[in-house]
């Protein structure tokens, strides 16, 4: 038995804080019957309608991924392309990416259907720390390197201070691999974060995302999240004390 709000918000329908409203607001029946408490405890046999649609109600799921180049991160592709779905051809229970990465970008995605979950993860204010590798164009200097370090100016605002090492340069070929730790999740951030200091990326992969990495899989291979890192990720969230 789990309490109602939280089932709602386990179906991705809303947080459980707007769970909680609507079921205050009375738009949440149980089995037929509106319910404005909310202590309420329900099973997986209980018929849960929000505004009256029925909520479907699955074992929660949790799974890592290392997500190849050329797969979108979505449920659907518009254009038909491959998605990380495809990458699940054995699961059955709908599930969604946590967060994205670029068409382009391979490495760590999280997968669950726990929408309260991947709202946890994914909301900047819990700064959940991911590292990347970028393969740049050109070859950075401290200086490039230390305006990335300290944030810099996108056209969606200024971006938080970033962890960045210089791994490598190639001098022959004039591309660099750098790793940059970041804690926000704009749009094609870390792209846009070496495209403007004149650096350009030509390989992005996500390594880390806080404590997890992609040991044991090769890209397109997914394991299942263990209870213990499925803990321990929500503890992160939710103390915001990341990244132990
Ligand atoms: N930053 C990017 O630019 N792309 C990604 O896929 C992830 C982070």
């Amino acid at each position: 038995m789990e309490r109602l709000q939280k089932v709602i918000a386990h179906a991705g329908i809303a947080s459980r804080r707007k769970a909680e409203e609507l079921i205050k607001q009375g738009k949440v029946t149980v089995n037929g019957k509106v319910i404005t408490e909310l202590g309420v405890k329900v099973s997986s046999k209980d018929k849960i309608e929000v505004n009256g649609i029925k909520i479907e109600q699955e074992e929660p799921v949790y799974y890592l991924l290392y997500k190849p180049r050329g797969v979108v991160s979505t449920v659907n592709d518009d254009k038909n392309r491959k998605t990380v779905i495809d990458l699940f051809p054995n699961v059955e229970s709908r599930i969604y990416p946590v967060g994205r990465l670029d068409y382009d970008t391979s490495g760590l995605l999280l997968m669950t259907n726990d929408g309260e979950f991947a709202n946890l993860i994914t909301h900047p204010k819990y700064q959940i720390d991911k590292t990347y590798v970028a393969k740049v164009k050109g070859i950075p200097t401290r200086e490039d390197l230390k305006k990335l370090q300290r944030g810099v100016k996108l056209e969606d605002g200024l971006t938080e201070p970033a962890q960045v090492k210089f791994l490598s340069g190639d001098r022959k070929k004039g591309t660099a691999i750098i790793e940059i730790t970041i804690h926000e999740g704009k749009n094609r951030q870390v792209r846009r974060m070496f495209e403007h200091i004149g650096y350009p990326v030509m390989k992005l992969k996500r390594e880390r995302l806080a404590f997890l990495t992609l040991q044991g899989l090769n890209a397109g291979e997914h394991r299942p999240l263990t209870p213990h890192e499925i803990k321990r990720l929500l503890a992160l969230a939710n103390n915001g004390s990341a990244n132990l």
